[in-house]
């Protein structure tokens, strides 16, 4: 029931809840106390009829006014019976129970109410019944029906249409700030609002939540050209060193200037190596490289990984299995495609030692699983990043770049790249859009 934790939603229900409730409940009140008052209204005159036949002291004159009442009253409103001394003076027949009667209890060819309340006196020596037709209870009843036809059902409905409308908006709006954040979380730092209402509070919230990413996008992209620049201003000045040392080496040199000499040479390699690394990231993370996609097929691509690095593995004392369901051509740089599957490889090799390396392809999901540590899930997005190494990786040749290549090179081909666990050892996943 995720809908209900919409604050604009809960807002409506509970507003028309209270609406109805106040409603229905006054309307209740209000009939009840009318309800009462007609039918104190209706006995009173019930009583004030049999008073006044009562007072009358002599039989004759009680007959006559009784009979003047008759012939007076509209039945719907009074029915009277008066049977004194073996004389009946009446404009109804039968004997009536005593209390609320029906319509259908009343036998009388002319017009009836709806019901009636009785009430029998004896008088003697004889008896008197009165009736007072209740109509007006019944149109109390008709009228509080109307009301809430007329009045209160199409409040509901108008205020519910109204409710849903503003929901609907209320929830669009909040879905788009939401899914933006998300994305913007995700690193996805393109990512805007739009502010289609500009004089709304959600227009003004969109505004400011674009300014902001605007702000964050553009010192992420500064951030990264500074270390593409650094990286380009201190590759040259290294490649000559490079190259001073190893004229260095063309000379006769003795045996401790030698030894450090090559060690020099193999720093200064590493950090060559790393630079262009570094060059390479920021050159794929800007979309450079998609002008030269053409047609590879991942499952001969895989294969002939496979085959490269068997023999190094077989050295390195693990072994590299292969299974791939059938040819998959993604349109993609095979040079780059090579490198990612190579650094997963080499990772592998490096970080999970004498393990069974499975490289596979199913569909388009090629997927790299060793059976050494694996990385702890808290830690998977870190080593995506640039630079970053697990402590227990701290003494293994590398410069923490090889996972953020593969990030590079899987998000130039609108792949989805993810680590999980092989139980034990490292699942890598590398979803290729289908
Ligand atoms: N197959 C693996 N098994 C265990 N840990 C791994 C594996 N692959 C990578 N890692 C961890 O992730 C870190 C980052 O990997 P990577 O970017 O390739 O850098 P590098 O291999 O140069 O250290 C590694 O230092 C290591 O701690
Ligand atoms: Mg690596």
């Amino acid at each position: 029931m995720t809908r209900f934790r919409s604050t604009p939603l809960r807002l409506s229900v509970v507003l028309i809840a209270v609406f109805t409730v106040f409603i229905s409940v006054g309307l209740g009140i209000a009939y009840v106390i009318m309800h009462q008052a007609l039918g104190a209204e209706i006995a009173l005159r019930a009583d004030q009829t049999i008073e006044e036949i009562r007072a009358i002291p002599e039989t004759e004159e009680r007959l006559e006014r009784a009979g003047e009442i008759a012939a007076a009253a509209d039945t719907r409103a009074l029915l009277i019976r008066l049977e004194l001394d073996g004389e009946t003076i009446a404009n109804i027949g039968g004997d009536l129970p005593e209390g609320i009667v029906g319509d259908d209890d009343i036998d009388l060819p002319e017009p009836v109410a709806d019901s009636y309340l009785v009430r029998h006196t004896d008088l003697e020596p004889g008896r008197l019944t009165v009736a007072v037709g209740r109509d007006s209870v019944s149109e109390l009843q008709e009228t509080f029906v109307a009301i809430l036809g007329f009045a209160l059902l199409p409040a509901l409905m108008l205020t519910s249409a109204i409710g849903i409308v503003v929901v609907r908006r209320t929830t669009a709006r909040v879905e788009a700030i939401r899914s933006t954040l998300h994305e913007l979380s995700e690193g996805t730092l393109a990512a805007r609002v739009g502010a289609p209402h500009p004089d709304t509070d959600f227009g003004d919230i969109s505004r400011d939540l674009d300014r902001m990413a605007e702000a964050q996008e553009a010192a992420v992209g500064a951030l990264r050209q500074i270390g593409a620049d650094i990286a380009h201003d201190l590759k040259t000045p290294i490649q000559r060193v490079a190259v001073r040392l190893e004229r260095l080496g063309e000379s006769d040199l003795p045996e401790p200037a030698r030894q450090h000499l090559d060690q020099a040479s193999t720093e200064t390699a590493q950090i060559i190596a790393t630079f262009q690394s570094l060059l390479q990231i920021a050159q794929l993370e800007g979309g450079q490289g998609r002008e030269a996609f053409t047609s590879v097929d991942l499952g001969a691509l895989l294969e002939d990984m496979a085959e490269i690095y068997g023999p190094s593995a077989e050295d390195a004392g693990a072994t590299l299995t292969c299974s791939v369901s059938g040819p998959f051509p993604v349109s993609g740089d095979r040079h780059l495609l090579s490198r990612l599957v190579a650094n997963l490889i080499e990772n592998a090799l490096r970080h999970a030692p004498g393990t069974e390396i499975a490289l596979s392809l199913t569909g388009r999901m090629l997927t790299v699983r060793d059976g050494g540590p694996g990385i702890p899930a808290g830690q998977r997005d870190y080593v995506l990043r640039r630079l970053a190494r697990l402590e227990a990786s701290r003494s293994t040749p590398g410069s923490g770049l090889g996972l953020a290549l593969v990030k590079a090179i899987a998000d130039l081909h609108g792949a989805e790249l993810t680590l999980g666990d092989a139980q034990p050892g490292l699942l890598v996943t590398v979803t290729f859009p289908g």
